[in-house]
């Protein structure tokens, strides 16, 4: 199947040592890319690769970011053009949550998340982008999440927003880019058990209350977000860019 394979393709997950971005890793270098996993924690990136060595013969290199610093993430840039010579996909997997209702919310605490969330997600596709851009060639594909366009109540205000900024900024740059060649998309997630939803998934009833609400009956596992993956990341999505796909289990379909 030509249009999923990714032989001879190069690419990078920042946030890929996480629980969706480490998935979608494994998922592109499956379809046959050389792929990178980026994010602060070395440690975990290498206890994942090493994981995935074992169980799959297949290598992920390594890579250290702080996505909140645009020095950080153009040495990122650089290292990577340098390691494979160029740069083919780009997953921006980065992010987390903070929760304060809103007349206690710590604005600290939302400028930290959206220096990862937005900044970081702008910033990446700005280094990576301009690589793209001299090759002509690129798909960007950024983690937003159902939050974009569903709000709640649970103290979400900066979280919503984030994913809100980041649909946008998937919108723009796909409208100024289409013609460098560069596909810039978001997969779009509902609730997923990862590190980053473990006081979440640990609230009672919480996930049931969750669940009521998605027509498929379940949460996905992180597995269920690869497929929108290597389609975006793909030549068969080619004629596709500034969508936000929703791999969300039909919850946006009826909210
Ligand atoms: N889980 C869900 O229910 C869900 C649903 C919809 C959307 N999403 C989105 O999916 C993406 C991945 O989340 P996840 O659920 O997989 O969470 P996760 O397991 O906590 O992974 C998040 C990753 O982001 C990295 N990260 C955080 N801050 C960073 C920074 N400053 N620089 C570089 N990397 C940073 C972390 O690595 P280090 O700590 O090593 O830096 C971690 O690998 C996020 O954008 C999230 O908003 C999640």
């Amino acid at each position: 199947m030509k249009l999923f394979d990714l032989t001879g393709k190069y690419a990078i997950v920042i946030g890929g040592g996480g629980g969706i971005g480490h998935s979608m890793a494994q998922g592109l270098a499956q379809a046959g890319a050389r792929v990178g996993i980026a994010s602060r924690n070395l440690d975990n990136l290498k206890a994942v690769a090493d994981a995935f060595k074992k169980e799959s013969g297949l290598t992920l290199d390594v890579f250290q970011v702080d996505a909140s610093d645009e020095e950080s993430i153009n040495k990122l840039a650089q290292d990577v053009k340098k390691a494979y010579g160029r740069i083919d996909i780009l997953v921006n997997s980065q992010g987390f949550n903070v929760k304060f209702p809103a007349l206690e919310f710590d604005m600290n605490e939302w400028d930290r998340l959206f220096s990862v969330n937005v900044k970081g997600v702008m910033m990446a596709c700005k280094a990576f982008g301009a690589i793209m851009a001299e090759q002509k060639y690129g798909k960007i594909i950024n983690v937003s999440s159902v939050r974009g366009i569903r709000a709640n109540a649970g103290g979400n205000s900066a979280y919503c927003a984030s994913k809100a900024a980041v649909d946008m900024i998937t919108r723009c740059l796909a409208a100024e880019w289409a013609k460098l060649g560069i596909n810039v998309n978001a997969v779009c997630p509902a609730l997923i058990a990862t590190p980053m939803m473990e006081k979440v998934m640990a609230e009672p009833g919480r996930a049931e209350q969750y669940t009521r609400n998605i027509p498929l009956g379940r949460l996905a596992k992180t597995e269920e977000t690869v497929g929108t993956c290597l389609f975006l990341a793909s030549p068969a999505s080619d004629y596709v860019t500034g969508q936000m796909v929703y791999c969300d289990g039909g919850l946006t379909a009826i909210g």
